[in-house]
């Protein structure tokens, strides 16, 4: 994990490396809340899994190993750069109930805000928040105190708590951009409903 995870912050790392660096530390990670899960006696029937726009994708392989059988959500949220605000754009989940273990997954929680907006999505769609889990690769302090406010601490994976956050709600040290780094996107994003 480690390994994987200096590769991830090294900001001359490629795609490719990036990729292949995400899908180790996304394994593992799934590995821990499959464990978690099975302790508590949830079996993979009661589990929902919710990927975060788009940088969550990061976690399908993942998913697709250690959750084969789970239906899978995705929320479509875009973190406002300016206002560090999380936008709406897509919604798409499968039904859920109190009883289902629901899993979160997105690889950056800076200010908490986008995690924050999809728990209340997901307490409004049926989840119970004590059910509700966060899979995470870097977190800020800050996002980790307002998730951990919402869903149970010891619901919340991740691979490191960094630092903290820069002025411009970035992670520090982090590792930049996680979307813009696992698609390879040399510059800024074209965010299409700006332009539309
Ligand atoms: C990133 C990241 C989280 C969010 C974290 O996504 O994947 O969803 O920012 O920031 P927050 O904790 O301050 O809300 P972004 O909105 O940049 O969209 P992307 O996945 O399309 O890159
Ligand atoms: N989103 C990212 O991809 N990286 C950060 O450091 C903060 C939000």
């Amino acid at each position: 994990m480690d390994a994987s995870l200096k590769v991830l912050r090294d900001r001359q790392t490629g795609t490719a490396e990036f990729r292949r660096a995400a899908h180790t530390v996304c394994g593992q990670l799934m590995g821990d809340v499959r464990s978690r899960l099975q302790e508590r006696g949830v079996g993979e029937h009661d589990v929902v899994i919710v990927i975060i726009l788009r940088a969550g994708i990061a976690f399908l392989d993942a998913i697709a190993d250690g959750f084969p059988n789970a239906p899978v959500g995705v929320l479509g949220l875009k973190r406002d750069e300016q206002k560090l605000e999380p936008h709406w754009y897509y919604e798409n989940l499968p039904p859920i109930s109190m009883e289902h273990a629901v899993v979160i997954v997105d690889p950056m929680l800076a200010t908490g805000g986008s995690a924050e907006a999809a728990v209340e999505r997901l307490q409004k769609r049926g989840a119970d928040s004590k059910r509700i889990y966060f899979v995470g690769v870097v977190a800020a302090p800050e996002g980790l105190s307002r998730l951990a406010a919402l869903i149970p601490r010891e619901n919340i994976v991740l691979a490191t708590v960094d630092d903290g956050l820069d002025e411009h709600g970035v992670i520090v040290p982090g590792v930049g951009d996680f979307g813009d780094r696992f698609f390879g996107y040399s510059s800024r994003a074209i965010i299409g409903s700006r332009y539309d």
